[in-house]
C-alpha cells in the first residue's frame, strides 16, 4: 500500500465514525510558551484539553507535521543511527473531547488496524498502565485491559510503568494513563530464539511501537498532584512512517517510500550507495530526515535564525551539512537540490511544499554555503591551534572556543584532531559547556505557581475591538518568578479590552483602577493556550471587586496605524512587485512597522517610491474599516481575503477589509485610513536568501522624522557656510577630500621609499641573519611594504618594525622564507611573545606576522628583545 493511500484510510476510517478530518496545523507554535513547535498530535488542541475553548466537533481526526528536537521530547541525536526516530514525522491521530473514551479509542484503533490495514493481530502486543507506588498512588488500568481482552489473548496484553504508559505532555497539564500497540516484524527465526513480549519496549528496531493511545483523565498542577480532570478525552497518536513501515512490509521507516525517493536524490548527487557501508548509511538517513524537517519548517514560515526556533532549524540543518561535510565528502550545498523530489512527492497532502518549494531551495541554499564558510574558517582555526599545541592534547578551553564563538561543531574538531594523531581534553571541554548552561539556565530560570481561581465559570471575553475601557472582574491569577523579570502576576478577567500580543501586533499596556482609587499597571498582555493574560508588577489589593480597566489609547491608536498600514504596505508589494510576495513575518508596533516578505532581489529606488505612493495614495483615499467577525474562513476567502502559511485559523475567522485589501486578520485596526496621516518607508534590506525585510513608520512618528531631518538639513547647512546650493558644496568637499587623501598617499610612497634606502644601510649582520628592529613613522600598510619591498632585495632576513598609530603600538615581523625553513623561526611566534611588552597581542604566518596592543611606551623594550630570537 503506498503511502498516501495509508494516509487516506486512516482519514477515511475516522471520517466514517462522524470525526472532522482537520489539515495539519503548523508545526511552529505561536502562542505557547511552553512549546516550541508541535511535538506530537494533540498539541494543537491543548486548548481544548485544558477547557480554554471549544471545539466546533468533539470528535476530531488528522495527519499532523510533528517535530521532536526541543524540550520534553527531544528524538534529534537518535536520529540517522536508528531507523525509526525522525526529528519530523507525521502523527496520525483521533480524538475525543469530552466524547468517546477508552472503549471505542481501542475497538476502533483494533478495527483500523487488523480489519482495514490487515494487519496480523499475532504480530501486535498492547501495554496497560500497571500503576504507580510514588506520590502520584494511581492504580492500575483494568478498566483498558478488559477491553483489550476482547480483541487480544491476554498473553500479548502487557503491562507498563509510568515511563511507557503515562503520558504527560508537559510538567503541568493535562495527562493520563496510555495503551501502547507494538508490531513484532522480525522473522520466524528470530522470533523462535527470542520471545517478541521481551522485546516490547526495549529499543529493537524490528519491535517497535506504532500507536498510542492515551486516555485523559487528569491535569498536573505546578505542585505535582494531581486533580482530575472535569471531561474525559481521547488523544492518539499513531507513526505514520512506522505504520508505512509494517504496511509496506520493510525493516527501517526509510525502506518505505516515504524515505526511498529522498535517499536514491543523496545517493545520485552524492555517488555513494545506501545500504553497503554503517557510516554512510547514518549520514544518507540523518540527511534525509533532516531536510524534511527544514523544508517543512521553512514552508511553515519559521526560517533558521540565531535565536528560538529559528536556531533549533538552524542546527538541525547543519547537522545534515556536518554528516554531509565529514562521510559523504559534500563540501558544497547539496541539501537544497533534495527539495524537488520532496515537494513532488509529499506536495499532494502537504501542499504548501509545492507553494513554497523556491523559497526552500534558496533559504537551504544559502545557509549550507554560510556554513560550509564557517566550516573552512574553522579548519584555518584549528589547525592554528594544532600548530600552536604543545604535548599531544588540544585543551577543552580551545576547543569551547572554536565551538561557542565560531559555531564549529566539537564531533568534527575531535575527528580531525584524531586523523592528526591528537587528542582532545573532552572532559575540559564538557566542564566549559556545563559552565555556559549553567549560566543560560540561570538567566532563564522561572517558576510558575498554580492558577488561584475567583470565578470558575467565567469565560473571558475580548471588547478591545469596540472599547478601550471596560468594567472588569478578576477571574483567575497566579505569581511567575523569573530572574529577568523578577516576581510577575498574570491575570485573567471575564472580559477585556487589552489586546493580547499576537498576528505580529504588541499587546497592549495600560491600568486597573478600582473604587477605591487603587491602580495597577497592566504592563504586557499576552496570549496563551487561548487565555488573555495581562502581566502586572503588582496584585490588585481588593481581589474581587469591579475594576475599570483601561488601554492605554495613544499607544494603542499608534500600533494601530501601524496595523493598518502592513496591510497596505502587503498589498502594495504584490501590486508593484507580483504576486509572490508573501509575507513572512511581521512586527507592529506603536513607533514603527517590520514587515518581512519573500521576493528575490533589492528592491530599486523607483519600486520603493511606488510602494510608498501606493500605501500613501490608499491613506488619502479615506478608506473605512469593513470588518467581518466570526465567519467562516470560506466565506472570507471567496470575498478574496488573503491567509497565510504557517498561521493557524481557528473554526471561525475574522476578515479586515480597506478597499482591496483583504485579510484574515485578529489585529486591532484604525477606523479609517486616513487616520495614518502619512506611510514612510525608512529601510529595505535581506533577511535571508529570498526574503526582503522594510521597516515603515506612520503618523507622528512620521512627523518626528521630517522634523529630525529638517533639523540635521539645516545643521549641515551651516557647516558648509550656507551653501546656496549645499548638495553641490558637499559634492565639491568630497572631490575636494579625495584628492586629498591621493596626495597624501604619494608623499607616504615617497616617504617610505626614502626610509627604505636608509634602511638598507642599517640591516646587521648577526649569525648570516640580516637584522633589524626599528620603529618608523608609518602606519600598518607602510610597515608591511617596507617589509616586503626588503624582502624582495635580501635573503636571510629578520624585521621587526614597530610604530604608533593613535595611541596604539603596532608591531609588524618579517622573516625570509629560508630562515623559517633552516631555522625554525616563526613570525607569528615573535609577535605574540614580544607581544606583551606592548600589552596587546596578534599572529599571521611564519614568514610574516603582525601584533597590536596599547602600550606604545613598551616598543623600544620589545625590539630590544627582538635579538633574543637569533641569537
Ligand atoms: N500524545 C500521545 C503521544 O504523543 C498520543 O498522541 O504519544
Amino acid at each position: 500500500m503506498k503511502s498516501q493511500d495509508i494516509r487516506s484510510k486512516f482519514l477515511g476510517f475516522f471520517k466514517e465514525k462522524k470525526h472532522s478530518i482537520v489539515p495539519s496545523a503548523p508545526m511552529v507554535l505561536k502562542d505557547d510558551p511552553t512549546l516550541m513547535f508541535v511535538n506530537s498530535g494533540m498539541a494543537p488542541f491543548k486548548e481544548y484539553f485544558l477547557g480554554n475553548a471549544k471545539p466546533k466537533n468533539n470528535r476530531v481526526a488528522d495527519s499532523q507535521k510533528c517535530l521532536r528536537v526541543s524540550g520534553k521530547h527531544n528524538d534529534l541525536e537518535e536520529v540517522g543511527y536508528d531507523t525509526y526516530h525522525h526529528t519530523l514525522f507525521e502523527m496520525l491521530g483521533n480524538w475525543s473531547f469530552g466524547d468517546y473514551f477508552k472503549k471505542e479509542a481501542i475497538a476502533w484503533a483494533w478495527e483500523l488496524l487488523v480489519d482495514v490495514y490487515g494487519i496480523d493481530k499475532d504480530i501486535l502486543y498492547v501495554t496497560v498502565f500497571e500503576g504507580s507506588d510514588d506520590a502520584d498512588k494511581l492504580p492500575m488500568d483494568t478498566e483498558a485491559y478488559d477491553f483489550w481482552k476482547q480483541y487480544i489473548s491476554e498473553d500479548r496484553i502487557l503491562t507498563g510503568n509510568k515511563k511507557d504508559n503515562f503520558w504527560e505532555m508537559g510538567d503541568q497539564g493535562p495527562c493520563g494513563p496510555c495503551s501502547e500497540i507494538h508490531v513484532d516484524i522480525r522473522s520466524a527465526e528470530e522470533k523462535a530464539k527470542v520471545d517478541g513480549k521481551d522485546l516490547v519496549n526495549m529499543d529493537h528496531p524490528q519491535v517497535v511501537e506504532i500507536w498510542n493511545l492515551v486516555f485523559m483523565q487528569y491535569n498536573r498542577k505546578a505542585n505535582g498532584s494531581l486533580e482530575n480532570l472535569p471531561e474525559k478525552h481521547i488523544d492518539t497518536g499513531m507513526g505514520f512512517e512506522r505504520l508505512c513501515m509494517v504496511l509496506q512490509g520493510v525493516q527501517s521507516n526509510y525502506d518505505t517510500d516515504v524515505f526511498t525517493p529522498i535517499i536514491r536524490e543523496i545517493e545520485t548527487i552524492t555517488n555513494k550507495n545506501y545500504g553497503k557501508d554503517e557510516t554512510t548509511d547514518i549520514a544518507i538517513r540523518v540527511i534525509s530526515d533532516h531536510v524534511r524537517a527544514v523544508a517543512f519548517s521553512i514552508a511553515d514560515g519559521q526560517l533558521p535564525s540565531n535565536t528560538g526556533a529559528g536556531y533549533v532549524i538552524r542546527r538541525i540543518l547543519r547537522r545534515a551539512v556536518r554528516y554531509g561535510f565529514t562521510f559523504l565528502d559534500k563540501k558544497e550545498p547539496f541539501i537544497y537540490r533534495l527539495v524537488d523530489v520532496l515537494s513532488s512527492k509529499m506536495g499532494e497532502a502537504f501542499p504548501e511544499l509545492i507553494a513554497q518549494k523556491q523559497l526552500i531551495e534558496n533559504v537551504i541554499k544559502e545557509e549550507e554555503q554560510s556554513f560550509l564558510r564557517t566550516l573552512d574558517q574553522g579548519l584555518i582555526l584549528l589547525n592554528r591551534i594544532v600548530d600552536e599545541t604543545k604535548g599531544d592534547t588540544v585543551s577543552g578551553e580551545k576547543a569551547f572556543e572554536l565551538y561557542d564563538t565560531y559555531g564549529f561543531p566539537i564531533d568534527l574538531t575531535a575527528l580531525i584532531l584524531s586523523e592528526k594523531g591528537l587528542k582532545l581534553d573532552e572532559k575540559g571541554f564538557d566542564e566549559q559547556l556545563q559552565k555556559q548552561k549553567n549560566r543560560s539556565r540561570a538567566a532563564s530560570e522561572m517558576s510558575t505557581d498554580d492558577w488561584t481561581i475567583l470565578n470558575d465559570d467565567a469565560v473571558e471575553e475580548f471588547v478591545g475591538y469596540d472599547t478601550l475601557e471596560a468594567n472588569v472582574k478578576l477571574t483567575k491569577y497566579r505569581k511567575v518568578s523569573s530572574k529577568k523579570d523578577g516576581d510577575m502576576y498574570q491575570l485573567v478577567f471575564n472580559l477585556t479590552p487589552f489586546y493580547p500580543e499576537g498576528g505580529g501586533q504588541v499587546g497592549d499596556k495600560g491600568y486597573l483602577e478600582d473604587a477605591h482609587g487603587d491602580v495597577v499597571y497592566i504592563l504586557d498582555t499576552k496570549k496563551e493556550n487561548n487565555v488573555i493574560i495581562h502581566f502586572a508588577k503588582n496584585l490588585p489589593k481588593h481581589l474581587n471587586e469591579t475594576f475599570k480597566a483601561v488601554v492605554d489609547a495613544k499607544q494603542r491608536y499608534r500600533t494601530e496605524c501601524n496595523h493598518t498600514a502592513t496591510h497596505l504596505l502587503h498589498q502594495a508589494l504584490r501590486e508593484v512587485l507580483g504576486d509572490h510576495v508573501e509575507q513572512k513575518g511581521s512586527a507592529v508596533h506603536s513607533k514603527y512597522l517590520r514587515f518581512d516578505f519573500s521576493h528575490f532581489s533589492k528592491l530599486t529606488a523607483e519600486q520603493l517610491r511606488d510602494v510608498e505612493n501606493f500605501v500613501n495614495s490608499r491613506i488619502e483615499g479615506k478608506l473605512p474599516l469593513i470588518e467581518k467577525r466570526n465567519i467562516a474562513k470560506e466565506e472570507a476567502l471567496a470575498d478574496g481575503a488573503m491567509s497565510l502559511f504557517g498561521e493557524k485559523y481557528g473554526d471561525t475567522v475574522r476578515s479586515v477589509r480597506f478597499g482591496q485589501s483583504i485579510e484574515l486578520c485578529g489585529g486591532t485596526h484604525v477606523k479609517n485610513t486616513a487616520d495614518i496621516w502619512h506611510f514612510k518607508i525608512i529601510s529595505e534590506g535581506a533577511v535571508a536568501a529570498g526574503i526582503r525585510r522594510i521597516e515603515a513608520i506612520t503618523n507622528d512618528a512620521v512627523k518626528d522624522y521630517y522634523s529630525e531631518n529638517n533639523r540635521a538639513y539645516f545643521e549641515m547647512k551651516e557647516l558648509l557656510n550656507n551653501a546656496k546650493e549645499p548638495v553641490k558644496a558637499l559634492q565639491n568637499l568630497q572631490e575636494e577630500n579625495a584628492s586629498l587623501k591621493k596626495e597624501i598617499e604619494a608623499l607616504l610612497k615617497a616617504k617610505a621609499k626614502n626610509i627604505k634606502a636608509e634602511l638598507k644601510n642599517e640591516l646587521q649582520e648577526i649569525n648570516g641573519i640580516r637584522f633589524l628592529a626599528k620603529k618608523l613613522d608609518l602606519d600598518a600598510a607602510g610597515l608591511k611594504d617596507v617589509a616586503f619591498e626588503l624582502g624582495s632585495q635580501f635573503d636571510n632576513l629578520f624585521l621587526l618594525f614597530a610604530t604608533e598609530q593613535n595611541g596604539k603600538a603596532l608591531l609588524s615581523c618579517y622573516i625570509s622564507k629560508e630562515l623559517v625553513a633552516s631555522k625554525g623561526l616563526n613570525a607569528g611566534q615573535v609577535v605574540r611573545e614580544l607581544g606583551k611588552f606592548i600589552q596587546g597581542g596578534g599572529g599571521g604566518q611564519p614568514f610574516f606576522a603582525t601584533a597590536g596592543g596599547k602600550k606604545p611606551d613598551g616598543i623600544d623594550e620589545a625590539l630590544a628583545e627582538a635579538t633574543g630570537f637569533i641569537k
